[in-house]
Protein backbone atom coordinates (compact mmCIF):
# COMPACT_ATOMS: atom_id res chain seq x y z
CA UNK A 1 0.00 0.00 0.00
CA UNK A 2 1.30 3.40 -0.83
CA UNK A 3 0.80 5.71 2.67
CA UNK A 4 1.65 9.72 2.84
CA UNK A 5 2.44 11.81 5.62
CA UNK A 6 1.32 15.17 5.79
CA UNK A 7 4.04 16.31 8.54
CA UNK A 8 7.05 14.39 9.43
CA UNK A 9 7.52 14.91 13.50
CA UNK A 10 7.20 12.62 16.19
CA UNK A 11 3.44 10.94 15.14
CA UNK A 12 4.98 10.65 11.10
CA UNK A 13 7.76 8.87 11.38
CA UNK A 14 6.85 6.88 14.43
CA UNK A 15 3.66 5.57 11.74
CA UNK A 16 6.03 5.52 8.87
CA UNK A 17 8.53 2.99 10.42
CA UNK A 18 5.80 0.76 11.19
CA UNK A 19 4.94 1.20 7.61
CA UNK A 20 8.16 0.85 5.86
CA UNK A 21 8.98 -2.00 8.45
CA UNK A 22 5.96 -3.95 6.93
CA UNK A 23 7.13 -2.73 2.85
CA UNK A 24 4.45 -0.42 2.38
CA UNK A 25 5.58 2.99 0.41
CA UNK A 26 5.50 5.67 2.63
CA UNK A 27 5.93 9.67 0.97
CA UNK A 28 6.63 11.85 4.22
CA UNK A 29 5.92 15.87 4.21
CA UNK A 30 5.98 18.71 5.57
CA UNK A 31 6.51 22.37 5.56
CA UNK A 32 9.88 23.20 4.52
CA UNK A 33 9.77 20.74 1.16
CA UNK A 34 11.45 17.36 0.78
CA UNK A 35 14.93 18.92 0.55
CA UNK A 36 14.93 18.93 4.30
CA UNK A 37 13.89 15.47 4.92
CA UNK A 38 16.88 13.89 3.92
CA UNK A 39 18.09 12.50 7.18
CA UNK A 40 14.43 11.42 8.26
CA UNK A 41 14.13 9.15 5.55
CA UNK A 42 17.91 8.05 5.62
CA UNK A 43 17.14 7.26 9.31
CA UNK A 44 13.72 5.41 8.04
CA UNK A 45 14.91 3.33 5.39
CA UNK A 46 13.59 2.24 2.27
CA UNK A 47 10.81 2.11 1.14
CA UNK A 48 10.45 5.76 2.93
CA UNK A 49 10.81 8.83 0.16
CA UNK A 50 10.31 12.51 1.23
CA UNK A 51 7.93 14.35 -1.18
CA UNK A 52 5.90 17.59 -1.63
CA UNK A 53 2.05 17.42 0.51
CA UNK A 54 0.62 17.29 -3.11
CA UNK A 55 2.35 14.18 -3.84
CA UNK A 56 2.12 12.63 -0.39
CA UNK A 57 -1.84 13.27 -0.11
CA UNK A 58 -1.98 11.43 -3.42
CA UNK A 59 -1.59 7.70 -1.24
CA UNK A 60 -4.12 5.55 -0.96
CA UNK A 61 -3.84 6.59 3.13
CA UNK A 62 -2.42 9.67 4.16
CA UNK A 63 -1.86 9.74 7.61
CA UNK A 64 -2.42 13.51 9.00
CA UNK A 65 -0.04 14.49 11.90
CA UNK A 66 0.79 18.52 12.31
CA UNK A 67 -0.98 20.17 14.82
CA UNK A 68 -3.97 21.64 15.02
CA UNK A 69 -3.19 25.27 14.48
CA UNK A 70 -1.57 24.25 11.64
CA UNK A 71 -3.96 21.86 10.08
CA UNK A 72 -5.61 24.64 7.60
CA UNK A 73 -2.58 25.48 6.01
CA UNK A 74 -1.29 22.15 5.56
CA UNK A 75 -4.33 20.70 3.65
CA UNK A 76 -5.39 24.21 1.88
CA UNK A 77 -4.66 24.13 -1.84
CA UNK A 78 -4.98 20.33 -2.34
CA UNK A 79 -7.14 18.88 -4.57
CA UNK A 80 -10.53 16.75 -3.93
CA UNK A 81 -9.42 13.79 -1.95
CA UNK A 82 -11.56 11.25 -4.41
CA UNK A 83 -12.49 9.08 -1.84
CA UNK A 84 -9.04 8.38 -0.60
CA UNK A 85 -8.56 7.49 3.30
CA UNK A 86 -7.01 10.32 5.55
CA UNK A 87 -6.09 9.40 9.25
CA UNK A 88 -6.21 11.60 11.37
CA UNK A 89 -3.49 11.68 14.50
CA UNK A 90 -4.12 15.42 15.74
CA UNK A 91 -5.51 16.37 19.00
CA UNK A 92 -7.27 19.37 19.14
CA UNK A 93 -4.97 22.24 21.07
CA UNK A 94 -4.64 25.63 20.20
CA UNK A 95 -2.05 25.87 22.69
CA UNK A 96 -0.14 23.38 23.88
CA UNK A 97 1.13 21.77 27.45
CA UNK A 98 2.08 23.21 29.80
CA UNK A 99 -0.45 25.72 29.16
CA UNK A 100 -2.91 23.87 27.25
CA UNK A 101 -5.97 25.37 25.17
CA UNK A 102 -8.49 22.78 24.16
CA UNK A 103 -10.01 24.07 20.57
CA UNK A 104 -14.36 24.60 21.35
CA UNK A 105 -16.00 23.38 18.26
CA UNK A 106 -19.37 22.94 20.43
CA UNK A 107 -21.19 20.13 19.22
CA UNK A 108 -18.63 19.10 16.44
CA UNK A 109 -16.08 16.43 17.56
CA UNK A 110 -12.49 17.25 16.20
CA UNK A 111 -12.39 14.62 13.87
CA UNK A 112 -15.81 16.04 12.27
CA UNK A 113 -14.13 19.50 11.71
CA UNK A 114 -10.93 17.78 10.21
CA UNK A 115 -13.16 15.97 7.81
CA UNK A 116 -15.18 19.39 6.79
CA UNK A 117 -11.32 21.04 5.44
CA UNK A 118 -10.70 17.42 3.36
CA UNK A 119 -13.85 17.33 0.83
CA UNK A 120 -14.38 13.73 -0.59
CA UNK A 121 -11.87 12.40 2.38
CA UNK A 122 -13.00 9.30 4.10
CA UNK A 123 -11.39 10.08 7.72
CA UNK A 124 -10.44 8.15 9.95
CA UNK A 125 -9.33 8.63 13.62
CA UNK A 126 -6.51 7.04 14.86
CA UNK A 127 -3.51 6.92 16.85
CA UNK A 128 -3.79 10.59 18.28
CA UNK A 129 -4.97 8.62 21.81
CA UNK A 130 -1.54 7.27 22.62
CA UNK A 131 1.51 8.92 23.72
CA UNK A 132 4.03 9.36 20.70
CA UNK A 133 6.55 7.01 22.24
CA UNK A 134 3.92 4.31 22.67
CA UNK A 135 2.87 4.36 18.93
CA UNK A 136 6.84 4.41 17.85
CA UNK A 137 7.45 1.53 20.25
CA UNK A 138 7.40 -2.39 19.11
CA UNK A 139 3.32 -2.58 20.17
CA UNK A 140 3.98 -6.15 21.02
CA UNK A 141 4.56 -6.43 24.77
CA UNK A 142 5.09 -9.37 26.93
CA UNK A 143 1.68 -8.86 28.79
CA UNK A 144 -0.27 -8.29 25.75
CA UNK A 145 -0.73 -5.57 22.51
CA UNK A 146 -1.20 -2.09 22.65
CA UNK A 147 -4.62 -1.17 22.09
CA UNK A 148 -5.21 1.80 19.14
CA UNK A 149 -8.54 2.78 19.49
CA UNK A 150 -10.21 4.34 15.97
CA UNK A 151 -13.37 6.08 14.62
CA UNK A 152 -14.28 6.94 10.95
CA UNK A 153 -17.47 7.51 9.27
CA UNK A 154 -16.87 4.75 6.17
CA UNK A 155 -17.07 1.24 7.49
CA UNK A 156 -14.80 -0.10 4.31
CA UNK A 157 -11.94 2.92 5.40
CA UNK A 158 -12.34 1.84 8.99
CA UNK A 159 -11.17 -1.47 8.10
CA UNK A 160 -8.56 -0.78 5.79
CA UNK A 161 -6.60 1.30 8.72
CA UNK A 162 -7.89 -2.00 11.44
CA UNK A 163 -5.89 -3.55 8.95
CA UNK A 164 -3.09 -1.98 8.51
CA UNK A 165 -2.93 -1.30 12.63
CA UNK A 166 -3.31 -5.05 13.53
CA UNK A 167 -0.35 -5.58 11.12
CA UNK A 168 1.84 -2.74 12.71
CA UNK A 169 1.21 -5.35 16.13
CA UNK A 170 -0.96 -3.03 17.54
CA UNK A 171 -5.13 -4.47 19.01
CA UNK A 172 -7.24 -2.34 17.30
CA UNK A 173 -10.84 -1.39 18.51
CA UNK A 174 -13.08 -0.44 16.14
CA UNK A 175 -15.52 2.84 17.82
CA UNK A 176 -18.00 3.19 14.92
CA UNK A 177 -18.93 6.69 13.63
CA UNK A 178 -16.25 9.95 14.36
CA UNK A 179 -19.45 11.49 16.10
CA UNK A 180 -19.59 8.83 18.97
CA UNK A 181 -16.10 7.24 18.60
CA UNK A 182 -14.10 10.39 17.57
CA UNK A 183 -15.83 11.86 20.76
CA UNK A 184 -14.71 9.30 22.89
CA UNK A 185 -11.41 9.49 21.74
CA UNK A 186 -10.58 12.85 21.35
CA UNK A 187 -9.00 15.39 23.98
CA UNK A 188 -11.17 15.16 26.86
CA UNK A 189 -12.93 12.12 25.75
CA UNK A 190 -12.39 8.81 28.63
CA UNK A 191 -10.16 6.96 25.81
CA UNK A 192 -7.88 10.22 25.54
CA UNK A 193 -4.30 9.28 26.71
CA UNK A 194 -5.51 5.98 27.34
CA UNK A 195 -2.52 3.35 27.57
CA UNK A 196 -3.61 -0.51 27.65
CA UNK A 197 -2.82 -3.54 26.38
CA UNK A 198 -4.79 -6.79 25.15
CA UNK A 199 -4.17 -9.77 25.94
CA UNK A 200 -4.51 -12.39 23.10
N1 LIG B 1 3.63 13.84 20.03
C1 LIG B 1 2.70 13.08 20.59
O1 LIG B 1 2.95 12.39 21.62
C2 LIG B 1 1.32 13.00 20.01
C3 LIG B 1 0.49 11.92 20.36
C4 LIG B 1 -0.75 11.80 19.76
C5 LIG B 1 -1.19 12.75 18.84
N2 LIG B 1 -0.38 13.81 18.55
C6 LIG B 1 -0.90 14.80 17.59
O2 LIG B 1 -0.27 14.53 16.34
C7 LIG B 1 -0.07 15.75 15.63
C8 LIG B 1 1.42 15.85 15.26
O3 LIG B 1 2.16 15.89 16.47
P1 LIG B 1 3.75 15.66 16.44
O4 LIG B 1 4.14 15.51 17.86
O5 LIG B 1 4.09 14.61 15.44
O6 LIG B 1 4.23 17.09 15.92
P2 LIG B 1 5.73 17.53 15.52
O7 LIG B 1 6.71 16.52 15.92
O8 LIG B 1 5.88 18.93 16.03
O9 LIG B 1 5.65 17.57 13.93
C9 LIG B 1 4.79 18.45 13.25
C10 LIG B 1 5.06 18.25 11.78
O10 LIG B 1 4.08 19.00 11.06
C11 LIG B 1 4.73 19.59 9.96
N3 LIG B 1 3.98 20.73 9.44
C12 LIG B 1 3.69 21.89 10.04
N4 LIG B 1 3.00 22.69 9.21
C13 LIG B 1 2.85 21.99 8.05
C14 LIG B 1 2.28 22.28 6.80
N5 LIG B 1 1.68 23.46 6.56
N6 LIG B 1 2.34 21.35 5.81
C15 LIG B 1 2.94 20.16 6.03
N7 LIG B 1 3.53 19.82 7.21
C16 LIG B 1 3.48 20.74 8.20
C17 LIG B 1 6.07 20.00 10.51
O11 LIG B 1 6.98 20.24 9.46
P3 LIG B 1 7.97 21.50 9.49
O12 LIG B 1 8.92 21.23 10.63
O13 LIG B 1 8.60 21.50 8.13
O14 LIG B 1 7.12 22.71 9.74
C18 LIG B 1 6.43 18.76 11.32
O15 LIG B 1 7.03 17.79 10.49
C19 LIG B 1 -0.57 16.87 16.53
O16 LIG B 1 -1.88 17.23 16.15
C20 LIG B 1 -0.57 16.25 17.92
O17 LIG B 1 -1.54 16.83 18.78
C21 LIG B 1 0.87 13.94 19.08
Amino acid sequence: MKIGTIGAGTIARAVARHAARHGHEVVLSNSRGPETLGDVVAEIGPPATAGTRLEAARAEVVLLAVHWTQVPAAVADLPDWDGRIVIDATNQFTSLPPHPVIADLGDLTGSEYIASLLPGARVVKAFNTLYGSYIAADPRHEAGRQLLFLAGDDADARATVRELAEEFGFASIDLGPLREGGRLMQLGGPLSGLHALKQD
